[in-house]
């Protein structure tokens, strides 16, 4: 695996693999885990060169001090990637990436003005910048992004189309350990009693969808998953919403989309998780 740090340096070495076939491109924070390496392994299959980008992005970090916490695990990382067989790892300096501050404002409309936009101002705003850079850098022909961030992969299909991007963008399944948790990096962050909880999360989610097959009017079962979650000491629930999986918007009763998905955010302690659900 060729580890890169220089913008210059992954250009060359993409323009001589695009020479040989096509580039799948899998943009990352680090602290990898197995929901991090099923989208490599996806892009294996899927492309003659895999290219993982490990950058933790400060400009979507609204609160600063979850930048500073956020998990860096550097050498395990390598390690993974290493066995993942993963070709490139670029790993830029912020300063490599943002060599002057970057005022660029995007405009995602409705999309962006719901859950996890309404929660974190300008969190999408900084996730477009560091993925529009990320993939002019590395033009990748595919690009791979997990529904983990459902909101963020609608983002990033809007943005790739609002700019014209000749990068086809390939959403993946989340990936779940075998108590149905979503794996997040932020997971390394729980205490293991709250680790130990966690899974209500999805649990709960997966209940609520034969709540709401009883009684349609989703308010009803809103407050049926606050209850669940919030009775658990230390958890308080963000938002839990029932979206039109298209336009992102809440609806207010079932029958209002065919196709659903429920989001929620859930803060444990002062962690913060997101996960989702086909509804
Ligand atoms: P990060 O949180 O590191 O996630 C990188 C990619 O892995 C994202 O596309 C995310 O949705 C996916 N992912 C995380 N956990 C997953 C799981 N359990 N199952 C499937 N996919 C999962 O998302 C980001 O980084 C950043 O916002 C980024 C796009 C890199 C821009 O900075």
């Amino acid at each position: 695996m060729n580890i890169i740090r220089k913008v210059s340096d992954l250009k060359i070495e993409i323009a001589a693999a695009k020479e040989r076939g096509s580039v799948g491109f899998v943009p990352t924070m680090g602290a990898l885990h197995n929901g991090h390496l099923s989208l490599v392994e996806r892009a294996r299959k899927e492309n003659d060169c895999v290219v993982v980008s490990l950058f933790v992005n400060p400009t979507q970090f609204n609160d600063k001090s979850d930048l500073s916490s956020y998990p860096r695990t550097e050498d395990k990382d390598i390690a993974m990637l290493q066995s993942a067989e993963c070709d490139i790892l670029f790993m830029p300096s912020v300063e490599e990436v943002y060599p002057q501050a970057d005022n660029r404002k995007f405009n995602f409309g409705t999309l962006e003005s719901v859950m996890e936009g309404a929660q974190r101002p300008g969190h999408f705003n900084g996730v477009a910048q560091v993925v529009s850079k990320l993939f002019d850098f590395a033009t990748p022909t595919r690009a791979y992004f997990g529904e983990k961030d459902f909101q963020q992969l609608a983002i990033i299909r809007k943005m790739s189309s609002d700019l014209k991007l000749d990068i086809e963008i390939i959403g993946c399944e989340i990936f779940r350990d075998d108590r149905g948790l979503a794996l997040s990096s932020r997971n390394m962050l729980l205490s293991d009693e709250q680790l130990e909880v966690a899974p209500i999360i999805y649990r709960t989610m997966i209940e609520a969808s034969k709540v709401a097959a009883w009684s349609p009017d989703l308010e009803h079962t809103k407050e049926w998953v606050k209850e669940q979650i919030e009775c658990i000491q230390g958890f308080k629930i963000d938002y839990f919403e029932v979206v039109d999986a298209n336009t992102l918007q809440p609806i207010a009763l079932l029958e209002d989309a065919t196709e659903r998905r429920a989001c929620i955010a859930v803060k444990v302690g002062n962690i913060r998780l997101i996960d989702n659900i086909t509804f």
